[in-house]
């Protein structure tokens, strides 16, 4: 395999990732040789994902559930994959949550607070909890799964759009902080993608229109066409980019 993409040796914990986006980037992390934590509210779940990428990269896969609402939680994530693995060289926070679709101005503060909580405070939770051991052993990548919707106004999800602007700060931010010890803090902004979490917009004819009619490549994206971008950003190949956001939209935003 080209060292470019190479992860062998590297362990990466990956949120949300016992479906749809997350999934796809565990199972490709692991293709590429890293040592993967896969990780969502639902221990079985993660089990069923941590089986499949097992049989197929025996002893690459290890399942964790934590609620990234939990700081508790997310230590013990932290902790068991430490306890399995050893160091942590790779995070990707994927996991996110939006409760509340309609205009800004309905939005009760309790939804408000949760979109924020999950989607920003929790990154900077996890962060915070494997950053110091990057930056110790200087050598780190974190890849933090943000949206289109963080780049343009929308009447619909916008406190959850303010979420995933937010994450492009974040990882600018950090790029700055870490950047020294060489950890590199970038996002990924997907357009639509056929998941459970945008079931309700590419089940809907008239937001599936809206979505790829303007788009140069006419349809919505598939998990597995994030994932390759996030082993790019973790891999010797992304070593020069850091605070930096990744749009993979089929061309919809241009
Ligand atoms: N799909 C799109 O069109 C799209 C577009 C742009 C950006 N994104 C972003 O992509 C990321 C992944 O979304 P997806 O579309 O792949 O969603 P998905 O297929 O619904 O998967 C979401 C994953 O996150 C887990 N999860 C949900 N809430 C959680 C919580 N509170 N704590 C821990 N894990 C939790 C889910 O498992 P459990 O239910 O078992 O916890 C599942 O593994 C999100 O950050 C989303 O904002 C998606």
């Amino acid at each position: 395999m080209s060292t470019l993409f190479d992860l062998t040796g590297k362990t990466a914990i990956i949120t949300g990732s016992s479906r749809g986006i997350g999934k796809a980037v565990a199972e490709r992390m692991a293709e590429h040789g890293a040592n993967v934590v896969v990780s969502s509210r639902k221990q079985d779940a993660c089990d069923a994902v941590a089986a499949e990428i097992n049989a197929r990269y025996p002893g690459k896969a290890i399942a964790v559930a934590a609620n990234i609402s939990d700081k508790a939680g997310l230590q013990h994530l932290v902790d068991e994959t430490r306890r399995a693995f050893g160091d942590i060289h790779i995070l990707v926070c994927n996991a996110a949550s939006n409760p509340y679709y309609g205009p800004q101005e309905g939005i009760a503060d309790e939804q408000f607070r949760k979109i924020l909580d999950n989607n920003i405070v929790s990154n900077h939770w996890l962060i915070s909890m494997v950053a110091p051991e990057m930056r110790a052993r200087k050598d780190g990548a974190i890849v933090i799964i943000s949206s289109i919707g963080g780049l343009r106004g929308t009447p619909v999800i916008g406190a959850y759009a303010i979420s995933k602007a937010a994450d492009m700060q974040l990882a600018r931010n950090l790029a700055h902080e870490f950047g020294p010890d060489n950890v590199r803090v970038n996002c990924i902004a997907p357009g639509l993608i056929k998941t459970d979490f945008a079931r309700a917009l590419w089940e809907n004819p008239e937001t599936l229109k809206r979505s790829t009619q303007g788009a140069p490549l006419k349809r919505i994206g598939e998990p597995d066409e994030i994932a390759g971008a996030a082993v790019f950003l973790a891999a010797p190949a992304g070593s020069f980019m850091t605070g930096q956001t990744i749009v993979i939209d089929g061309g919809q935003t241009i």
